[in-house]
């Protein structure tokens, strides 16, 4: 088991539009195993592939992931697809890629999800709460979309200066 790093905002592979999977292969079941990992080991409660700079179109999601008192239970969603959202619900969101930084998000309160699992199933789920918020912000990962191009102008600015002098304090450190 490998931990993967984290892309950090800003950086071309996180606006990419990643490309639909057609096969599962040995490669590709271990390579799940490290990016469940991953989303564990940083804390997350979601993790797009292009967030570890694979630009394939699969996610993994546990909203439990972070409460001890709940078992983890990760779920891999190959090629997500929204079929079907309704209503409206701010939600404030925050990002691996986007360290420590978290701002309120306008998103669709219910969704339907197609998604296909490890074996090529396809499935629907139907969702509300932190799964229907946290199943588009990483929908949008594969899209080449952000938490922060939902906010102001100016705060994504701001924010992006903040993530550039972190990502060259975090070179400076290791070198
Ligand atoms: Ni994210």
């Amino acid at each position: 088991m490998a931990i993967l790093d984290i892309v950090i905002h800003p950086d071309a592979r996180l606006r990419k539009i990643s490309a639909p999977i057609t096969l599962i292969t040995d490669e590709f079941k271990k390579f799940l195993k490290d990016f469940t990992e991953t989303m564990y080991e940083r804390d997350g409660v979601g993790l797009a592939a292009p967030q570890v700079g694979v630009l394939k179109r699969v996610v993994v999601i546990d909203i439990n992931a972070g409460d001890e008192t709940k078992e983890k239970n990760p779920i891999v969603y190959i090629n997500p697809e929204i079929i079907s959202a309704e209503g409206y619900v701010e939600f404030e969101e925050g990002c691996l890629s986007v360290p420590k930084i978290y701002e309120k998000v306008t998103r669709h309160e219910k969704v339907v999800v197609k998604a296909f699992d490890i074996n090529m199933k396809e499935f629907l789920i139907e969702t509300d709460g932190m799964l229907a918020i946290a199943l588009q912000h990483e929908i949008d990962h594969l899209n080449g979309k952000l938490f922060i191009d939902y906010i102001s102008k100016l705060k994504y600015q701001r924010i992006t200066k903040k993530m550039e002098k972190y990502k060259k304090d975090l070179n400076l450190s290791e070198n």
